[in-house]
């Protein structure tokens, strides 16, 4: 069935569906069909092979995207858009830390894999990988959300706005079945919350925590750690979430502590990639998804 998986990975990129074709290629010895498409011409499979491969978060996914990234084999925009996706994943995250330490980025692809992990939710991982940023990231972090006003005074396009959606957020909410299952549903956003609330919950995402989508860090009996939404938690079990849909099972046995996050697993700061265009045009689409 590996075929069968390429074109599932291909065909639904952003769906959970995708990625899990995608992982499943890996886990079948299916990589080679992957390596055929990226190393083909056909750059909208590219394009979308690479946004399957983004979140699956394996080892050999991080690998094949860092591969991607830094050869000199494949031409620039290929590569932008691969170290775009190193940390889209926990593993990825490590990744581009290492890697950004290593000096192994070339100038050109720095800002791309730095970019990768602005939907970290430890703001110790932004704040180290923009520091490898040329001017430090002091031009992109920290800076004050654009007011209202301010928002409302440009001319705001939906349709523009879905695509920042896309490139910012659908790793953790689907809206009308698009996107990974993480946090909240947002198909009907536009019902609950005007923009002015909507602003609030992207700029200060840890004032009012969604119920049930508390993030809670898990010590484990073997010295690990995790961190993440707990789905489903028995007397004997535990089904914990991850950015990007993943779960994982875990015997309640085998975890020492549980903690919960005062922070929301929502990132602080992700308006800070975008232009205040780009966030007027957002806060359109996102106001616009009411209930049918
Ligand atoms: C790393 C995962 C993650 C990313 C990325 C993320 N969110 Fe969230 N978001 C969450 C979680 C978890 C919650 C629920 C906890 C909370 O309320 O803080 C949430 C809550 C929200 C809410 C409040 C929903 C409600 O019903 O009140 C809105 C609105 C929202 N997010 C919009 C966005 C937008 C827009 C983006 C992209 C700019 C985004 N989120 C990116 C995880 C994420």
């Amino acid at each position: 069935q590996n075929k069968n998986l390429l074109q599932l990975a291909i065909n639904k990129p952003y769906e959970s569906v995708g990625k899990d074709a995608a992982g499943l290629l890996f886990h079948l010895g299916g990589s080679q069909l992957i390596w055929n498409v990226i190393n083909g011409k056909d750059t909208s499979l590219q394009n979308n092979l690479l946004g399957a491969l983004a979140s699956v978060g394996s080892k050999e996914s991080v690998d094949m995207l860092q591969t991607i990234a830094l050869s000199k084999k494949y031409g620039l925009s290929l590569r932008k858009q691969a170290a775009h996706k190193i940390g889209n994943s926990g593993n990825g995250e490590d990744r581009v830390l290492a890697i950004l330490k290593n000096k192994k980025v070339p100038a050109e692809l720095i800002p791309d894999v730095v970019a990768s992990v602005s939907g970290a939710w430890l703001g110790s991982v932004r704040t180290e990988a923009a520091s490898y940023l040329p001017d430090n990231g002091k031009s992109t972090t920290g800076k004050p959300a654009p007011a209202m006003p301010q928002l409302l005074a440009l001319n705001a396009n939906g349709a523009e706005g879905e695509k920042i959606f896309s490139a910012n957020c659908n790793v953790c909410h689907q809206i009308n079945n698009i996107g990974y299952d993480f946090g909240p549903k947002l198909s009907e956003i536009g019902s609950k919350l005007p923009k002015e609330g909507l602003l609030e919950a992207i700029v200060h995402p840890s004032a009012g925590i969604g119920f049930g989508y508390e993030g809670w860090v898990l010590k484990m009996k073997d010295g690990t750690a995790l961190s993440g939404i707990l789905a489903s938690k028995t007397e004997t079990d535990i089904d914990i979430k991850f950015p990007g849909g993943a779960h994982r099972q875990l015997k309640t046995s085998d975890v020492v502590s549980l903690t919960q996050m005062k922070q929301s697993m929502m990132s602080e700061g992700l308006y800070n990639n975008m232009s205040t265009q780009d966030l007027a045009n957002l806060l359109e689409y996102l106001e616009r998804l009411k209930k049918k």
